[in-house]
């Protein structure tokens, strides 16, 4: 028999004989006459109506089993459902028991309740249908980076240097048999961290290449419970040489994200539609106007003449916080706001100086979401040797970042790049509230699960 995918069973436009579907039992229904199953493989939100003659019917057929089904594929009488398999031989594959099975039949878990279990989780409708979407959108991005003459680059994942430079990083060691053995030198022999950026990476590809990506993990010893931080998330970051305007950066941002998000709505309207109906029913479609463009500096004025009272009193030369950031997006109409050139002394090193004394900003833009806040962040670096050299110096770090300074010595050009955030982009588009809903498996402080 022919094994077809419930996508493709549902979808079916002929009836078929001798058909295999596999997958695991949704729901059990059982008539005098007929007996109902509902199988799920994933491929789906929708599964597919099994009947059967209740002789079928067995111990081991519960909600949560896995079963292999062979039949034939009619045209459903009903009206919701297109076709459902006539059942002649159904086995049992792996039973469960239901008791002890934290998911319950037709039952709308809270995302609370499953994030306690990660390896089980996967098998109900929201993380299923997110599980979809984080699949689509991730092959949308590398498409969109494609289509547009940009190469992909693996960066490194094991790296020596702190791009942020706001020391959050997690530290590589050997565990310990493997460290006796290696009489406690650095098995690199220099201090190795997980990567926080692959900016830098980048940038040496960007003066071969002109337009990069790398689409990766990322780590941060964030000592955060935040809903929207993780220890270990996805970054997407592009780099783009013989760019001068912050304009061209903000405009990839906003390409990138209707590209995409266009992409993942049309392929996967449906999983998107449970997360607009039941987990953010006022999310839809708000997020295609990126007119609203403002300066750090009128930031700072909007926020002083707030009547609302912030926890972290705004002033110039602060970073923007969470609050901040969110009434920003509220005063411009809940839509994507652009925020630029960001005060000297609170952007890392590698942003280009605007020289604006005395206020003495860079050419750095953030990109702030409705219910998230900061979804992007990027900047124009500084690709003049004179000001990135006494930059390093004076924070001195010239001796760690000669290769950096190397790339201003060989052919500098103008360029600037972002990175976004993976799973806050998964957040925004579908209004999911916490960051541990968005990724298969969560990492964050004191939780390591699996
Ligand atoms: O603003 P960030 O720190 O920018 C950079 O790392 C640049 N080097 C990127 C570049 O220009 N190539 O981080 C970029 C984005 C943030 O805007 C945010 O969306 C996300 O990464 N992000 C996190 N997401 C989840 N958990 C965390 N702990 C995150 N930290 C940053
Ligand atoms: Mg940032």
């Amino acid at each position: 028999a022919g094994r077809l995918r419930v996508r493709e069973a549902l979808r079916a436009r002929e009836p078929a004989g001798e058909v295999k579907v596999q997958g695991w039992v949704r729901s059990v229904r059982s008539q005098k006459e007929v007996l109902f199953l509902h199988i799920n493989d994933g491929s789906s939100l929708e599964n597919l109506q099994v009947v059967a003659d209740p002789s079928l019917e067995n111990r081991d057929l519960t909600f949560g089993s896995a079963v292999e089904v062979l039949g034939k594929l009619v045209k459903s009488p009903h009206r919701m459902q297109n076709m459902e398999l006539k059942a002649e031989t159904i086995r049992v594959v792996g039973s469960c028991d239901t008791w002890s099975f934290p998911l319950k039949m037709k039952e709308r878990h809270p995302l609370e309740y499953v994030r306690q279990f990660p390896h089980l989780r996967c098998r109900n409708n929201t993380l299923g249908s997110l599980l979809r979407i984080r699949s689509e959108a991730t092959a949308a991005i590398h498409s969109f980076f494609q289509d547009n003459g940009y190469v992909h680059i693996h960066t490194p994942i094991i790296t020596s240097n702190d791009c942020e430079g706001a020391g959050e990083l997690f530290q590589i060691e050997t565990s310990n048999e493997a460290r006796e053995s290696a009489e406690k030198t650095h098995f690199f022999s220099v201090p190795a961290f997980l990567t926080v950026s692959g900016q830098l990476h980048l940038e040496v590809m960007a003066g071969a290449f002109t337009h990069v990506f790398t689409f990766g993990p990322t780590f941060r010893a964030e000592n955060s419970q935040s809903r929207r931080h993780l220890a270990e998330f996805y970054m997407v970051e592009a780099e783009l040489s013989f760019t001068e305007s912050l304009q061209d950066i903000m405009q990839v941002m906003e390409d990138l994200f209707k590209t995409a998000t266009n992409t993942v709505l049309s392929k996967c309207p449906r999983d998107v539609e449970l997360f607009h109906k039941y987990i953010a029913p006022a999310q839809k479609g708000c997020f295609f106007f990126f007119s609203c463009r403002i300066s750090y500096n009128e930031a700072v004025e909007i926020l002083k003449q707030a009547s609302q009272t912030f926890t972290f009193k705004p002033e110039w030369g602060c970073d923007l916080q969470t609050e901040h950031e969110k009434y920003l997006v509220k005063h411009c109409g809940e839509v994507p706001v652009f925020v630029i050139n960001y005060p000297y002394d609170l952007k890392p090193f590698y942003m280009r100086d605007n020289e604006d004394e005395p206020q003495h900003t860079v050419a750095a833009v953030d990109l702030l979401v409705p219910g998230i806040g900061e979804l992007c962040g990027g900047s124009l670096r500084e690709e003049r040797l004179p000001f990135l050299e006494s930059r390093l110096q004076r924070l001195g770090l010239a001796n760690a970042y000669q290769w950096y300074l190397d790339l201003r010595k060989f052919g500098s050009v103008p360029h600037g790049g972002f990175g976004m955030g993976f799973e806050r982009y998964l957040q925004c588009i579908l209004g999911v509230d916490n960051i541990k809903d968005v990724i298969p498996f969560p990492r964050f402080s004191h939780s390591c699960l699996l």
